[in-house]
């Protein structure tokens, strides 16, 4: 039991004593009171009446004697009166007298020599009370003189008595809880009084202002101190120490919350086994901007990732509880496969994920789609992927990555499971405002999902301002703007900024060839002229990327400087992606036909303006064009980060090639010295990219170096790193906040 039930508890049975003693004491005490007034009142009744009935005695008037008892009884309070012989022996009584009662029972019982002896009488009282409580009788000798005339028996109601009681009961009752609860308040108010000075007393030792310690707060003040401390490394941590490395991240996680073993939760699988034609198995790296992040994060810190097995020989290559170990040939963590139904995967991941939030949460024109089955099997996946995540789990306090827009429901459910874990998700994608959330049918329950988290991540500041703001207008629950927190039921989960990035130092880039070995390679692949110019775009064939209206801009480029015809080559690798849907599959259809159109106005015979490989590529392959190439054109027409304009300024080692870049992605806020744009204005987007190809390399140089600092700096280990510091820190808050608590309990 808590100490403050407890104390509670003993202040009521001590109450209940209290009262009952009193209760009995007053009952007790009231009815005596009330016995001796009737003796009293009694005896004066007699005493009235004696002389009179002395006098009806004598001259034998037993009609007078009759009348007199009768005036004696006008008495409300008694009931009934009798005249006895000194033989016990009735003379006259009231008609209500009763019959049980005889001379005989109540009177003295004399020796035969004392009956008619006064002094004998003198001292002679009788007062009893009859069964049934309320009723009383009293005698009283009549004596004259020396002579005894017999005794008045009178009978005395005292019903009066017990009402009486029970009225004073009852005002002790509500005197004794009138007082129980003021001395409650009273209590209160001084344990709160005293908590205050306790905790300003507290404070001051704490910060050291007061040196007279109290013994009792010792206990307290070391854990108060070690947590203080733990939070000012902490909040040192991040700037200090220099580049963040993997090694660096791994120390974070060991030091700062006591894991070795992440578990992330993310749809896409970093390697994919696939059939070769031959039966021979290959391993596939996705292009996903989430793969890129936290691939390298996953090797520093070890654990496992949850993922979709989607490649068609994941079944062939995995162990008995479905694991995989990764890197191929360099295993440093695990890869849990969950295995979906072609209708769990249309629906959950082609349906909800990219038909519904997809378009939903990009300013890219493409209307989303919502489906009552699509949600249904939204929310059986993300129950199976919880499922996976507890079951993987070895401690009741893991860290858990969730990753992105396909989990949204996952971290509640982790939450009801697993209350103490730590639950980092991470949205990759733009956080839209409310009118636009509120699109989606069920944006409550996605918001209510995320708010599992112990931590909620986005790219920019103002997907957190618009998360915050869906929070606060379409869920119960207080907003700390101060501190970037949303509290639902007691519990807090804060809403911050973590520009995610890439590894840095880049292990593709440490595996190719230097710029001019792969200038030379891509040149001659393409067949292009040495002095000739090279534009890349690396892309997954998506309409949120703004390929269309980067060819655009490469078509009015060629208007306004013909003097690049037969010179500039765009080269556009678009991955295919989520092909069963028909928006993408149009998108393919699209981008084809443009790009026949304008090679159609602008090729030579042995040059054409655009080359569109619609292919999978892989990263190797990827790094090398980066190498190759003059100018990268990031086009997004909205975009979480775009990890393809930072991948290329990792190549680029040799500090030349120029990024342009569009406004709408996170990382235009980070790469200031790109050539920002707006892709949908082509004349602006066609200037850059002139001005690019025309860009002295000690410019190109100026500008690449700036970035790449801030790349190096900002790396994808920082990233994960804040946040990993800052759950340390919500954990370490956590803790002060319970033992602050207990101590107040058990004060
Ligand atoms: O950049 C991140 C991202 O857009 C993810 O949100 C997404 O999961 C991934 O790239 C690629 O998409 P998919 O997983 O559908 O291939």
């Amino acid at each position: 039991m808590k100490p403050t039930l407890r104390f509670v508890a003993a202040w009521l049975a001590a109450l209940l004593v209290l009262v009952a003693f009193a209760w009995l004491a007053v009952t007790h005490t009231t009815r005596t009171w009330f016995e001796k007034d009737v003796a009293l009142r009694a005896e004066l009744a007699v005493s009235g009446a004696r002389r009179a009935l002395i006098g009806g005695l004598e001259t034998r008037d037993t009609h007078g004697l009759q009348e007199l008892l009768t005036d004696i009884v006008r008495d409300e309070r008694i009931l009934a009166a009798s005249l006895c012989n000194t033989d016990n022996r009735p003379i006259v009584a009231t008609p209500d007298f009763p019959r049980t009662l005889g001379c005989a029972e109540i009177g003295p019982h004399l020796h035969e020599d004392d009956a008619l002896d006064a002094s004998a009488w003198t001292s002679w009282r009788k007062f009893t009370e009859l069964p049934g409580g309320d009723v009383h009788v009293s005698a009283s000798p009549l004596i004259g003189g020396d002579h005894v005339y017999g005794f008045v028996v009178l009978v005395h109601d005292l019903s009066f008595a017990a009402r009486r009681e029970a009225s004073t009961q009852r005002f002790l009752l509500i005197t004794f809880l009138t007082l129980a609860v003021l001395a409650a308040i009273v209590t209160l108010i001084s344990v709160r009084l005293l908590w205050r000075n306790w905790g300003e007393a507290l404070r001051r030792m704490a910060s050291g202002d007061d040196d007279n310690r109290r013994p009792e707060f010792i206990p307290l003040l070391k854990d108060m101190r070690s947590l203080l401390n733990r939070l000012a490394q902490e909040e040192n941590a991040e700037q200090h120490g220099g580049i963040w490395s993997p090694q660096r991240l791994k120390l974070t996680l060991q030091r700062h919350l006591h894991g070795e073993r992440l578990i992330a939760v993310a749809n896409r699988e970093p390697y994919i086994h696939n059939y070769n034609a031959d039966g021979s198995i290959r391993v596939l790296h996705p292009a996903s901007g989430l793969v890129s992040a936290l691939e390298p994060v996953m090797r520093a810190c070890s654990g496992v990732w949850i993922g979709h097995g989607a490649g068609s020989a994941d079944r062939e290559t995995v162990d008995a509880r479905d694991h995989v170990r990764v890197p191929p040939g360099e295993e440093s963590y695990v890869i849990r496969r969950l295995w979906l139904s072609k209708e769990e995967e249309q629906g959950y991941y082609y349906g909800f994920a990219n038909e519904g939030l997809w378009p939903l949460c990009h300013v890219a024109h493409a209307r989303p789609t919502f489906r009552i089955d699509d949600w249904r099997h939204y929310q059986a996946v993300n129950r199976k992927f919880a499922d996976a995540v507890c079951d993987e789990a070895d401690s009741d306090d893991p860290v858990i990555l969730v990753q992105d827009y396909h989990f949204a429901l996952v971290p509640k459910m982790l939450r009801e499971r697993l209350p103490r874990a730590t639950i980092l998700t991470f949205w990759h994608i733009p956080w839209p405002n409310p009118e636009q959330i509120s699109i989606c049918p069920w944006h409550t329950e996605l918001i209510e999902g995320l708010l599992g988290s112990s931590i909620l991540g986005f790219h920019t500041q103002f997907h957190c301002n618009n998360f915050l703001d869906a929070a606060d207008r379409f869920l119960e629950s207080r907003i700390d703007r101060e501190d970037f927190a949303v509290i639902q039921h007691q519990r807090r989960t804060l809403v911050r900024a973590y520009p995610i990035s890439v590894e840095w130092p880049n292990h593709w880039v440490d595996a190719t060839p230097p710029a001019a070995e792969c200038r030379a390679a891509v040149f001659a692949d393409l067949k292009l002229p040495a002095d000739g110019r090279l534009g890349v775009g690396v892309d997954r064939l998506d309409y949120t990327k703004g390929i269309e209206e980067r060819f655009g801009a490469i078509e009015r480029l060629l208007e306004r400087e013909p003097h690049w015809i037969g010179k500039f080559t765009f080269l556009q690798i678009a991955s295919p992606s989520r092909t069963l849907i028909e928006r993408y599959a149009q998108l393919n259809r699209d981008v084809e036909k443009l790009v026949t159109r304008i090679n159609g106005r602008f090729a030579t015979a042995d040059w054409q303006p655009i080359v569109l490989r619609t292919l999978h590529t892989e990263p190797p392959d990827v790094f090398r064009l980066y190498r190759a190439a003059d100018v990268c054109y990031v086009s997004s027409l909205h975009d979480g980060m775009n990890l393809v304009a930072k991948e290329f300024l990792a190549a680029r080692d040799d500090e030349q090639g120029v990024l342009v870049l569009s406004k709408f992605t996170g990382a235009a806020r980070e790469l200031a010295e790109a050539l920002i744009v707006n892709p949908y204005d082509l004349e602006e987007a066609s200037a850059a990219l002139a001005l690019a190809l025309r860009m002295p390399p000690e410019e190109q140089r100026a500008r690449v170096r700036a970035m790449r600092q801030q790349i190096s700096e900002m790396n994808v280990y920082r990233w994960a790193g804040r946040m990993l510091l800052d759950a340390s820190r919500l954990r370490a808050r956590e803790q002060m906040a319970g033992l602050l608590a207990a101590h107040r309990q058990s004060a």
